[in-house]
């Protein structure tokens, strides 16, 4: 594995020895012992082009559980602003010799054309509306230790799968690992005619639907920073026939439900549900971690 760009990029093999090695460092997370000795003396640059607090602080964390260092580029504040461009930034980074680039980005398509300027393994911390490798792993872990395995589960992707890279990426990755997927969304965020990946899976007509067919209810925000139009659904119209409010939640102790987070508390997810046993929402944040030190321990000891 010479970069982590996309969930494609991950045989089968990899992806269990990743999954593997995540779950066995959850349990260490917050008992003083860290793996120091893995990547000792090793150095990443978290490179952020587009807000984060997840993915940065978790690769942070990782690299420093693992004995790396890690640092921490953010446009604000960068010569970015002074209108130094995306490539000469990844060369200005890339200079400094850091032994990986963990890179996140609004734009479809920087991926590829980074990999081919850098001689460091560039790990992807999502990008555009395509693929966040990372975060598929870590629900793929976080649902790992739930059922003991992700084969045979059926998970409804409920909300806006069309502008969401981690819909993309946990289709990919958790289909390969024998889940079933369904989708249900308004139609403005349902997956365009052009993507082949999520076009092609069931379509299911509201939450409540979703919730009689599926083990595993995958809520997404809506992603307003993706959406030029004005065309957006009415808060209470969306609630009614998308969100998992606290009513819904009362009866469906039975279905685990994940978010990637941020979760827009009120919106697509009611705050008194976040502390019920079968939300897992901060659960996948510490399988983030685990997920993290996996993927840099193999990029980085290869
Ligand atoms: N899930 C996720 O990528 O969250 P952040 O944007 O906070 O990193």
């Amino acid at each position: 594995m010479r970069h982590l760009l996309t969930t494609a990029d991950l045989p089968r093999e990899i992806v269990q020895r990743i999954l593997k090695d995540a779950l066995s460092y959850v349990p260490t997370l917050g008992l003083r012992r860290d793996r120091r000795e893995l990547l000792s003396g090793r150095n990443v640059a978290l490179v952020f082009f587009e807000p984060s607090t997840r993915t940065r602080l978790s690769f942070e964390t990782a690299a420093h559980r693992l004995g790396a260092s890690a640092v921490v580029f953010q446009t604000q504040g960068s010569s970015v602003e002074k209108g130094e461009s995306l490539q000469e930034t990844i060369a200005t980074i890339e200079a400094m010799r850091f032994d990986a680039l963990v890179i996140r980005h609004g734009r479809d398509g920087v991926m590829n054309e980074l990999r081919s300027m850098v001689s460091a393994p560039i790990v992807s911390a999502g990008e555009g509306t395509t693929s966040h490798p990372t975060q598929a792993l870590l629900d793929a872990s976080t649902l790992t230790e739930k059922f003991g395995t992700v084969e045979g589960l059926r998970i409804a992707i409920v909300g806006d799968v069309r502008h969401s890279r981690v819909a993309r990426s946990q289709v990919e990755l958790l289909t390969s690992l024998g889940a079933e997927f369904a989708v249900c969304a308004p139609a403005e965020f349902m997956p365009s005619e052009a993507d082949p990946l999520m076009n092609s899976l069931k379509k299911l007509e509201d939450i409540d639907e979703a919730l009689a067919w599926c083990s595993v209810l995958s809520l997404l925000r809506i992603q307003h920073e993706r959406i030029e139009t004005n065309n957006k659904p009415m808060i209470e119209d969306y609630r009614r026939q998308f969100a998992f409010t606290s009513e819904r939640a009362s009866q469906h102790d039975d279905v685990v439900v994940i978010h990637p987070g941020p979760v827009n508390l009120g919106v697509e997810i009611d705050a008194v549900v976040l502390d019920r046993p079968n939300v897992l929402i901060h659960r996948q944040v510490t399988h983030g971690v685990a997920v993290r030190m996996a993927v840099l321990h193999r990029l980085l000891s290869a």
